[in-house]
């Protein structure tokens, strides 16, 4: 491609990619544990052993070796290593005794301490899209090699060198074969995951994974679709969010605020309230017009039998997640609206309306995996003067207005936005992480979770 195209073209892709709303940094500690299971899982090195056993059809003979046999594979000391920029260094050091018999006629026993060494470059699955790891340049190191043959030079030196003829087929696939198991854990990764009724997340790569000294950084821009389908685009402004300074070698999940928006906007239809709300109380007050009554005269004088009272909750737009270190809010920008309710058959009627700005902190959890929010009334925002509609009733006491309006979302609406959020937000699914052992960490702009191993 010409360099003029590919300036225009390369920017333009360049252009395209998308801001991570997401970070993930993996450390020595998970890593280890997951080749570490996927090494107990595979059963790898007895598997490699019961197939060296094995008469191969056509597998050349070693010469002057017959009837060979792998026995007492030692347990596997797994060694790990970042190599910054392309992934991991691998050593296992294993040992076992072959026996078989020698060209001399004997029974040979050879006992053999080696290490299995390979790098373990990190890519992105073109396929699939997520991190898998790829296995070069294995070499097996012959750590000690002890025979019962006659302890002499060209022995020695015969059993050494088949040694290394042998060893290498035999002990490189057990590597390959282990990646399988741990690339296997990352392949749920990138399936959308169900919020509820309302809509899906998938956690997509933003870029491939990274290696540094410390870990492996995995970014990703997650796609929060609604249910029919309608893409929530993350509100980024170009500034990746970053994890906070700290030891970097800790595995952590940062979920941004901006990414915890666009998931709440999922669930702005169900933090509504109409008039004829299945969901109980919520929208029928236990209050009557009586109660109005004591501070807006024009109830007393509409109304001389109380009647019930009704609500509705409108939100305008979608709940916005703020977060400073230690506090986050939640913020309902939208409508309250107060009814009478009149004879059956007949529509309610409106009492007055007001412009609500509900401000509720969020505490937050991990529960099977997944983050759950709570909320709780940080502030009630006064309405502004001069944008109350349907406002046709002087006002005896604004404090009890307010008092009566605070109450009703403490006792009934509330309960229900802690209803709705009761779903929870799905984690990245990979590695059999267990997020339920997370510390919890809010710092300016982001959650941050401190992953701990079981
Ligand atoms: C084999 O691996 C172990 C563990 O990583 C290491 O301590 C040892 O030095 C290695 N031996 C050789 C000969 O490479
Ligand atoms: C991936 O998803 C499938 C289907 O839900 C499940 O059977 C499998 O156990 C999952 N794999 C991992 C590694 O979580
Ligand atoms: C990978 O991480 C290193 C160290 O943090 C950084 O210098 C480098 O730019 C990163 N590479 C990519 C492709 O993000
Ligand atoms: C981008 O958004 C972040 C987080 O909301 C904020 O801290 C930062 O100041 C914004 N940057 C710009 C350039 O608007």
């Amino acid at each position: 491609m010409p360099w003029s195209l590919c300036l225009v073209l390369c920017s333009l892709l360049a252009g395209t990619q998308a801001d991570p709303g997401v970070l993930l940094r993996l450390g020595m500690d998970i890593m280890n544990h997951e080749v570490q299971s996927a090494m107990e899982e595979s059963h790898i090195l007895e598997k490699m052993a019961a197939e060296a056993s094995n008469p191969q059809p056509g597998a050349k003979a070693i010469k002057g070796l017959s009837n060979m046999k792998v026995k007492d594979v030692l347990e596997p000391v797994i060694t790990l290593n970042f190599v910054p920029g392309v992934g991991i260094f691998q050593c296992v050091s294993t040992g076992m005794t072959i026996t078989g018999k020698s060209f001399t006629g004997g029974n040979m026993e050879i006992n053999v301490v080696l290490n299995i060494t390979a790098t373990d470059r990190l890519l992105q699955d073109e396929g699939t899209g997520t991190p898998m790891f790829r296995s070069e340049g294995c070499e097996v190191i012959l750590v000690s090699v002890k025979t019962n043959l006659p302890n002499n030079k060209a022995i020695n030196k015969f059993v050494d060198s088949t040694l290394r003829k042998v060893l290498p087929g035999l002990m490189c696939p057990a590597i390959d074969a282990v990646l399988v198991y741990v690339n296997k854990k990352w392949i749920n990764l990138t399936d959308p995951m169900p919020m509820g009724q309302m809509g899906t997340v998938k956690y997509a790569l933003a870029s491939p994974p990274n290696t540094t000294a410390s870990h492996v950084q995995v970014d990703f821009s997650p796609v929060v679709q609604l249910q029919g389908g309608q893409r929530i685009q993350l509100a980024t402004n170009g500034t990746a969010p970053e994890f906070p300074e700290g030891p970097a070698k800790d595995s952590q999940l940062l979920l941004s605020a901006t990414f915890l928006t666009a998931e709440l906007a999922l669930l702005q239809k169900s933090l509504e309230v109409k008039l004829k709300d299945k969901r109980g109380t919520v929208g029928k007050l236990p209050q009557t017009t009586e109660t109005l009554a004591g501070f807006i005269p024009q109830v007393a004088k509409t109304y001389h039998k109380p009647k019930p009272l009704l609500i509705k909750v409108k939100i305008n737009k979608p709940p916005k997640v703020t977060m400073k270190a230690g506090k986050s809010l939640m913020h309902l920008h939208g409508s309250l609206e107060m009814f009478a309710a009149r004879r059956h058959g007949k529509h309610a009627k409106s009492l007055f309306r007001l412009e609500t700005h509900i401000g509720l902190e969020i505490h937050y959890s991990v529960q099977e995996n997944r983050l759950q929010m709570a909320t709780s009334l940080d502030r009630f925002i006064e309405p502004v003067p001069g944008i109350f509609f349907n406002w046709r009733f002087p006002l005896l006491s604004e404090t009890e207005l307010s008092g009566f309006v605070t109450d009703y979302l403490q006792k009934a609406y509330i309960p229900l936005v802690n209803d709705a959020l009761h779903i929870g937000i799905p984690l990245p699914d990979l590695l059999a992480i267990n997020y339920n052992l997370a510390e919890l960490d809010i710092v300016e702009d982001a959650l941050v979770l401190g992953l701990k191993m079981e």
